[in-house]
């Protein structure tokens, strides 16, 4: 899978690839998908595991807040995937944080990480999984130096932007139909700068009784 995206030119970083080469998606993917095929796939409860290209983009865009020793927040944590990247990189020493608000996607995803390499970092407690609504954040562990969701929002938590470190970086999808990958920067002095990055199609950051309305 990583070659496959080198090929196609996706990883810009040796750091982000040797992580996605480590975390091996095919312990996060429902079996009955293809684990490497680079599309999202679903894990049921209305929600997706995001394609390995957008886990690369993501990675690559917080690659500079994710340096051993940061905090970590991943809302939207789904299957766990990008909580466990972003566990080995911020390490032992870091903190990294998953919210989710399908329960029984915080189990699986507890599952799921137990049999990958991040599990010491989940035994000793530097990686951290919570059911909750993640448009609230995880205060316990703020500030961040990154934030990733996983969910495209109508518009971007104040609470999130609340929780963000000076010099952290946030990236956000945003919209609804439209949507917009989204990087947000906190500066020293408190400022907070807004950009786009591309154009996304995520599922929607929204309350956990709208998400199961159709399931
Ligand atoms: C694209 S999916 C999973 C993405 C995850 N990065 C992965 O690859 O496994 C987005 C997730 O956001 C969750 N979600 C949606 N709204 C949420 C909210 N308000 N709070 C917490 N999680 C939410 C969904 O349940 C879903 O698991």
């Amino acid at each position: 899978m990583v070659e496959h995206l080198q090929n196609y030119g996706v990883f810009r970083s040796k750091k982000v690839a040797e992580v996605m080469e480590t975390i091996d998606r095919a312990l996060f993917v429902p079996d009955g998908n293809a684990p490497y095929y680079d599309s999202p796939m679903p894990i049921g409860y209305n929600a997706t595991i995001s394609a390995p290209h957008m886990h690369a983009t993501c990675l690559q865009l917080l690659e500079e807040n994710l340096q051993p020793g940061m905090h970590a927040l991943d809302v939207g944590s789904g299957t766990g995937y990008l909580t466990a990247c972003f566990a080995l990189m911020v390490g032992p020493q870091g903190c990294a944080v998953g919210v989710e608000h399908i329960p029984e996607l915080v189990s699986s995803s507890i599952q799921n990480i137990q049999k990958s390499a991040a599990a010491p970092l989940l035994k000793e407690g530097s990686l951290s999984v919570h059911a909750g609504d993640g448009r609230e954040g995880w205060p316990e562990h703020a500030p961040y130096d990154a934030i990733h969701v996983g969910a495209a929002a109508p518009e971007i938590p104040q609470a999130l932007i609340d929780q963000l470190k000076p010099g952290g970086r946030m990236v956000i999808p945003v919209g609804s139909i439209f949507q917009d990958l989204k990087v947000v920067e906190k500066s020293l002095d408190g400022s907070v700068s807004i950009r786009t990055e591309t154009s996304v199609r995520y599922v929607p950051l929204t309350s956990r009784e709208s998400q199961l309305r159709s399931v």
